[in-house]
């Protein structure tokens, strides 16, 4: 009896955080539009303004111009937040990763040689079908592809491992960029932690998301000024209470 209201009682839980999700993605949406208008308005203000030559030579569009930045970044992290709040459904398939992996890389080829970065791909035949999600996991990956490319800035190598065990599957992206300090190894999972300029630190919280979705983790181990490895580890069967 007291199993079942355990249960019970996390299956509440469980409705009304969605709940509460559906809420804070509903009341994003609600603030975006209000903030694009406004973002228009400004533009057209400044465009009015820039013909007055006492107004033009004056602070006025400077501090215009500094609204309508903080406009854009709101609207970024919105956007964002809608990203993660949105979480599709798993769309579960039967099928071997390593083709998909090798797609995304191809894909990713003519980036990685404008950025002089080599690509390696030892993939593990031996994994055969296993049951994830292709769309999700493919921008897990790409995330974290992106990542590497972009601590790389001076060229590098990515290298993309897959290894088959007994009831998992596991995929390693390692960059010899510029590493990840610590305290900041910490951080990197959290929404919206960023220390890229112009990044909005959501690509490694998705990421995770993606993966804890499937049941699996994943681990980072960095060194500064030698590289970074992701490790995913995934079933090759998703959980039921993991399913949606
Ligand atoms: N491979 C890596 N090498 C060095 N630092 C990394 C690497 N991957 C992630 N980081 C650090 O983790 C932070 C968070 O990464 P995340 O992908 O979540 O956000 P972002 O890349 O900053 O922005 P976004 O992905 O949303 O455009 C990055 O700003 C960077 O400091
Ligand atoms: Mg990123």
């Amino acid at each position: 009896m007291s199993s079942n209201n355990t249960e019970l009682g996390d299956r509440d839980g469980d409705l009304s955080l969605k709940r509460m999700g559906a809420l804070a993605g509903a009341l994003a949406h609600e603030i975006k539009n209000p903030l694009s208008t406004m973002n228009i308005s400004l533009q057209l203000l400044m465009e009015d303004l820039e013909t007055k030559p006492q107004i033009a030579s004056s602070q006025v569009l400077p501090r215009i111009r500094l609204v309508c930045d903080e406009i854009r970044h709101l609207e970024r992290i919105l956007g964002s937040f809608l990203e993660i709040a949105r979480a599709p459904i798993l769309d579960l398939k039967d099928r071997d990763p390593n083709g998909l992996i090798q797609e995304t890389l191809a894909f990713l080829a003519p980036e990685c040689a404008l950025k002089k970065v080599d690509i390696r791909n030892h993939c593990d035949g031996a994994i055969g079908a296993v049951e994830f999600d292709p769309d999700l996991f493919r921008q897990a990956l790409l995330n974290l592809v992106r990542n590497a490319l972009q601590a790389m800035e001076q060229g590098g190598t990515l290298t993309v491992i897959t290894r088959s065990l007994d009831a998992a599957w596991e995929v390693e992206v390692i960059d010899t960029g510029k590493g990840i300090a610590p305290n900041v190894q910490e951080r990197v999972f959290d929404p919206f932690f960023t220390t890229r300029k112009g990044g909005t630190g959501i690509g490694l919280a998705v990421t995770r998301s993606v993966i804890e979705r499937h049941g699996g983790s994943i681990k980072l181990q960095s060194a500064q000024g030698l590289g970074t490895r992701f490790t995913l580890h995934l079933p090759r069967k998703v959980a039921q209470r993991a399913k949606p």
